[in-house]
């Protein structure tokens, strides 16, 4: 098994319904560990380079004006195959399809605000991480 982190964001919707402490509780029950979080209000230039692979979709501008419309928590996740781990606790994005017990399926309303982020790749999960938080902010835990 290998020791991953994963980048996740709690959305707009999640945060403003106060889910902040029910989508954490999920994380740590599920072994991962949260080695650094803060809450931000994202600009529209940091949103817009967040989802810039995205940037010619025909929703693109409703995502940047929903993830925008209020604070958002970012967090590094660590654990054992961190990356599929918050995937599958994650649920498919759009919470319709997404499994019974997800975090989409209980927290999410549409595929427009769908509560949480998560990053899809090792490699994607390192410059996400990148983007949010300098070096320093990441605490590794030993214990
Ligand atoms: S897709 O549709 O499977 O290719 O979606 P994905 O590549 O996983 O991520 C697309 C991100 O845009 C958000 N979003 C939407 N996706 C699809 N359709 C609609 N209408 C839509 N609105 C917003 C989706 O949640 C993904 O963002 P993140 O932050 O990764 O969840």
């Amino acid at each position: 098994m290998a020791i991953e982190r994963t980048f996740s964001i709690i959305k707009p919707d999640a945060v403003a319904k106060n889910h902040i402490g029910a989508i954490y509780n999920r994380f740590e029950s599920a072994g991962l560990k949260i080695i650094a979080s803060k809450m931000v209000h994202l600009s529209k230039e940091q949103a817009e380079g967040f989802y810039a692979e995205h940037s010619a979709r025909p929703f693109f501008g409703a995502l940047v004006s929903f993830m925008t419309s209020g604070p958002v928590m970012v967090q590094v996740l660590e654990g054992e195959n961190a990356v599929l781990a918050n995937r599958e606790i994650m649920g498919a994005t759009n919470p319709a399809e997404a499994a019974r017990g997800t975090l989409r399926a209980d927290y999410a309303a549409s595929i427009d605000e769908n509560a949480v982020h998560g990053s899809d790749a090792v490699e994607s999960a390192a410059r996400e991480i990148a983007y949010f938080f300098s070096a320093e902010e990441v605490c590794p835990r030993t214990r």
